[in-house]
C-alpha cells in the first residue's frame, strides 16, 4: 500500500509539464486492438490505469512495448479470450473492451468493476447502443457477455438520453466495424472523444462530426495499424494550475491546450487569478492573497468539468467569501469534504450541495483519498496546510497522475510517496 507524506507551507515556483490525457489513453489502448497490425501511440502517461491495461492486453495475447511514453501495440496474434474476472475488473475503463471486441469479433466477455466512489455509474446507455447495433448483451455475475450470434453489427441511429463520454466512445468503437452507417445523437463533445476518433480514422474508420453532438460513423470491413500523438491531460493541467494559483510564486504549466479548459480558466479569472495564456503553456502569476470565492456548477464539456471540481476546492477555501459548489454530473462526488473538514476547513455537504466560506488556514491531518480527483484535491490542500499530512489511498491518485510526487517536488513541494504494510494499519 502507498501513502503520501506532505509537509505544507512550501511556496511553489518554476515549471511543470503535463502528461498525456488519462481519459484518452484508457480508450486509445482498447481502440488499438481493433487493428490487424501495430499501432503506435505517443505521449501515453505513466499511470497505474495504463499499466493495468498493458497487463490486460498481454492476457489477450497482444504484444505491447511501452518506453518513454511511447506505446507500441501489436494485435496481430490477438485472441478473443473471455475475461469474466481478474485484472480486467481492476479499472472501470475496461468497458471500452466491450465496444472494441464487439466491433472486431462480434462478441466478447468483459468483467467489470462493481460500485464506484463517485456514486452510481450506470452503463445503460453503452448497452442500449450495443443492442441498437444488433448485439445481445447479458450480465452474468458482473461480467458482460456480448454477442451478435455470428451476424455482426448493423449501423443504426442511437440517441443518448444523457450526455455520456463512455457511451459515446464505446458506441463509436463498435460502430466503426458495423455494416452501414451509425448516427449518435446527443453525443458527448469532450476533447478525448475527438482524440479517439482521430486514431480510429487513421486506422481506417470513417467517423465524422466528433466535437459536435451528432457523430456519423460509416462502418468499414478492416482496420489497420497507425501512429498517433495523444492530447495532453486537461484535468492534470487544471490540477496543477489550481495548485499554482493557491501556492505559486510564479509557475509555468507546459503542454496545455487552453481551449480544453476554457470554463475552468474563466472561473479562475473570476476569482482574481492572473494568468498569461501562451500557445502551449500557461504562466500563473504569484498569488497576491486577494482571491475571491466563486460558485461552481459542473456540466458536460465545454462546461466546468466534474473532474476539476475536487481539485479546485482547496483553492476556493483559500479565497475570501462564501460560496457553493454543485456537481450535476456526479452529485455524490463529495468524499473530499469530510477529509477537508479534518484539516480544519469551513466546508459542509448537504443534499449534494457543497457550501464553504473563507479564507481558511488548513492544518495537516491524517486523511484518505477515496478516489482519484478527491485525492488530487487533498494533495493541494496538504501543500497549503500548516504541518504534516498523512494521505492514505495514494494508489487512487497514482491511477491517473503521472509521477505527481516528482513533478510537485521539482516545484518545491515537500511530498514523499511511502510504501507501507497494510497489515500494520488498523
Ligand atoms: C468519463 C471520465 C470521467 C469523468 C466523466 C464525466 C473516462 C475514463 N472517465 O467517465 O473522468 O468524470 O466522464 O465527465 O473518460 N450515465 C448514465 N448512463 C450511462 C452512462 C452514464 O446515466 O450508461 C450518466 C452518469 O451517471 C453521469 C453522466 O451520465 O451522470 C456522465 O457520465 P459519463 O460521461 O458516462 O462518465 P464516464 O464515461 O464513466
Amino acid at each position: 500500500m502507498e501513502k503520501f507524506i506532505i509537509k505544507g507551507g512550501n511556496p511553489l515556483k518554476g515549471e511543470i509539464t503535463v502528461s498525456g490525457a488519462k481519459n484518452s489513453a484508457v480508450a486509445l489502448i482498447p481502440a488499438a486492438i481493433m487493428a490487424d497490425s501495430p499501432v503506435v501511440i505517443e505521449g501515453v502517461p505513466e499511470i497505474d490505469d495504463v499499466f493495468a491495461l498493458i497487463e490486460i492486453l498481454k492476457d489477450f495475447n497482444v504484444d505491447v512495448a511501452f518506453n518513454d511514453h511511447v506505446m507500441r501495440i501489436d494485435p496481430t496474434n490477438m485472441k478473443n479470450i473471455p475475461m469474466p474476472d481478474g485484472k480486467i475488473q481492476s479499472l472501470r475503463a475496461s468497458y471500452y473492451f466491450m465496444g472494441a471486441l464487439l466491433g472486431k469479433y462480434g462478441e466478447g466477455v468483459v468483467g467489470l468493476p462493481g460500485g464506484c466512489n463517485l456514486g452510481p455509474r450506470p452503463m445503460d446507455l453503452h448497452l442500449k447502443g450495443f443492442e441498437a447495433l444488433g448485439a445481445e448483451v447479458s450480465n452474468e455475475l458482473g461480467a458482460m457477455h456480448l454477442t451478435t450470434n455470428g451476424k455482426g453489427l448493423t449501423g443504426t441511429e442511437v440517441y443518448l438520453d444523457v450526455v455520456s463520454v463512455g457511451a459515446t466512445i464505446n458506441i463509436m468503437l463498435a460502430a466503426s466495424r458495423a455494416k452501414g452507417t451509425t448516427v449518435i445523437e446527443n453525443a458527448a463533445r469532450e476533447p478525448e472523444i475527438i482524440d479517439i476518433a482521430m486514431l480510429l480514422n487513421k486506422m481506417g474508420a470513417k467517423i465524422k462530426g466528433v466535437g459536435t453532438s451528432t457523430i456519423r460513423i460509416e462502418g468499414v470491413d478492416t482496420m489497420h495499424g497507425a501512429s498517433h500523438q495523444q492530447i495532453p491531460d486537461r484535468i492534470e493541467a487544471g490540477t496543477y494550475i489550481a495548485a499554482a494559483a493557491a501556492l505559486g510564486q510564479g509557475i509555468t504549466v507546459h503542454n496545455v491546450i487552453a481551449e480544453h479548459i476554457e470554463s475552468f480558466l474563466a472561473k479562475l479569472r473570476e476569482m482574481g487569478v492572473k494568468m498569461d495564456v501562451n500557445d502551449d503553456s500557461i504562466y500563473i502569476h504569484p498569488n497576491d492573497g486577494q482571491l475571491k470565492v466563486v460558485d461552481i456548477k459542473t456540466a458536460p464539456y465545454p462546461g466546468f468539468a466534474t473532474d476539476l471540481q475536487q481539485p479546485i476546492t482547496p483553492l476556493l477555501l483559500s479565497a475570501t467569501g462564501s460560496g457553493h459548489l454543485e456537481d450535476t454530473i456526479y452529485p455524490k462526488r463529495v468524499k473530499h469534504v469530510p477529509e477537508l473538514v479534518r484539516m480544519g476547513a469551513n466546508i459542509a455537504e448537504n443534499n449534494d450541495q457543497i457550501t464553504f466560506s473563507g479564507p481558511n488556514q488548513l492544518t495537516g491531518a491524517t486523511v484518505t483519498a477515496s478516489d482519484l480527483r478527491a485525492g488530487a484535491g487533498l494533495v493541494i490542500a496538504a501543500m497549503m496546510a500548516e504541518g504534516e499530512t498523512e494521505l492514505y489511498g495514494a494508489g487512487n491518485i497514482l491511477r491517473g497522475y503521472d509521477h505527481i510526487d516528482e513533478k510537485l517536488s521539482a516545484l518545491g513541494a515537500d511530498i514523499q510517496l511511502v510504501q507501507y504494510d497494510d497489515s500494520t494499519v488498523n
